[in-house]
């Protein structure tokens, strides 16, 4: 092994173990009930994504790569497999919160024993794919710490005491959170005090350009492979779209005006009732908004990016605005030249912040919905195996969303990554960049 690999092994075991970490530190503020909930068909138990990543562990890695491994549990490789059709069967995924066996200590020492094979195995001169797979299994990981809280946030919603997460301005003195450095603190007070100017535009020339990963170090399958894509000029807001601004257009009936909406989005309005993004609620008059730091009221959040919403009401908002959706590739060649910072999970935050003068908001608060279909790059490939479910065959009816929000961890996103969901979706931290051509 070269100086080289062996840094880069030792590397990958500490994240490794970091990872593994903050999955059960996100967890401290859960109780073992609410780690059973699962209040939308889209969200998943706690406890299931303990499971899950220890199962993607032990079956795409341990089984295959680490010699004489034993199962922890026989029925745990179809209890706990997701959707990997060509893997093993698994239970509908409604079912998540019957899983009350096994106990939530039995998962626990699942993840231990898993742990403690990884490790084995990685100080064991691995082959380079045991490696690879160990780095896939750690990105797979860090998907699920983002999904385990965009879940709770749902369940904690449709508790009837809409308990907070994490307290909502947590001082000197305040109890500890358990999160350690993600417990970060919240100024709440600066915020109602911030008056974002309009959103200033900033143009691009556009051009012949390349997009997509340049395969070296890791990336999705979905990210490659690198091509070329034409870009007319166009122009970005340099910010997110505001809870305040998106009042204004709730205020404007922009949720009972047909011409503002997609023909399928204007009957998700209708067929769902939608009169507001997921989480505001209406109270005399006054909108609030349900975080994992609590109910806040919307004269707190007015600057803050406005959050879950799907495709359509971002592309009906944009129509309101006099503006468009950005495209992927726009977004790509905005953000690649941009530090790959912002509010992401290691801010501790755990909602979306107000721009501060000059900041573009191109990472973290909220995934940023494209009016890009979700569709295989020029020459991809998936990954070989029953791995190669695990973007691909999701090409059809989604569209793409860039740059990771509030909940996604910093060492998890670049300018090249591509998450995707439904046009209906909202339960996710997903939010409105305006465009101009
Ligand atoms: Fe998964």
């Amino acid at each position: 092994m070269s100086p080289t690999e062996l840094i880069s092994q030792v590397n990958l075991a500490a994240r490794f173990r970091l990872t593994r970490r903050r999955t059960l530190d996100l967890c401290q503020p859960l109780t073992p009930e609410d780690m059973m909930v699962q209040s939308t068909p889209e969200a998943s138990p706690a406890k299931w994504h303990l499971a899950h990543t220890a199962w993607f562990f032990e079956s795409f890695i341990l089984c295959e790569f680490l010699p004489g491994y034993q199962l922890f549990n026989a029925d745990f490789p179809w209890l706990f497999n997701s959707y990997y059709q060509s893997f093993a069967a698994f239970p509908e995924k409604r079912l998540r919160s019957s899983f009350s066996r096994p106990s939530l200590d039995e998962i626990l020492r699942y993840r231990e024993y898993v742990d403690e094979g990884v490790n084995r195995l990685l100080s064991s001169n691995p082959a380079a794919e045991a490696l690879k797979r160990i780095e896939l299994g750690v990105n797979h990981e860090e998907q699920h710490q983002e999904l385990l809280l965009t879940d709770i946030l749902h369940a904690f919603f449709t508790n009837p005491l809409r308990p907070a997460y994490l307290p909502g301005a947590p001082g000197p003195g305040s109890p500890a959170t358990g999160l350690g450095r993600w417990g970060g603190d919240l100024d709440f007070e600066t915020w109602e005090t911030t008056n974002p100017a309009a959103p200033v535009f900033q143009p691009f020339e556009g051009g012949l350009r390349d997009a997509g990963h340049n395969a070296q170090g890791f990336c999705f399958d979905n990210e490659l492979p690198r091509h070329r894509v034409w870009l007319e000029p166009y122009s970005l807001a340099q910010r997110l779209v505001t809870c305040g601004e998106f009042a204004a257009f709730i205020a404007d009936g922009g949720y009972r005006r047909p011409e503002l909406w997609l023909s399928a989005g204007w009957d998700a309005v209708k067929s769902n009732g939608w009169q507001a993004p997921l989480y505001w609620t209406e109270a005399n008059g006054s909108w609030n908004i349900f975080t994992l730091r609590g109910e806040q009221p919307l004269s707190r959040l007015e600057a803050a990016p406005v959050s879950h919403v799907s495709f359509f009401e971002a592309e009906a908002y944009a129509r309101w605005a006099g503006h468009r959706l950005l495209t992927e590739f726009e977004w790509e060649a905005a953000a690649e030249s941009q530090p790959v910072s912002g509010n992401l999970l290691d801010s501790g935050l755990l909602l979306p912040s107000p721009a501060r003068l000059g900041e573009t908001q191109f990472y973290g608060d909220c995934w940023e919905w494209t009016a890009s279909a979700y569709l295989g790059y020029p020459g991809f490939k998936p990954l070989g195996g029953a791995l190669g479910e695990y973007n691909g065959k999701f090409m059809s009816g989604q569209m793409v969303l860039r740059g990771g929000s509030c909940v996604t961890p910093a060492a998890h996103i670049r300018p090249t990554y591509r998450n995707f969901f439904p046009p209906e979706t909202r339960w996710q931290f997903s939010g409105i960049r305006l465009a101009s051509s």
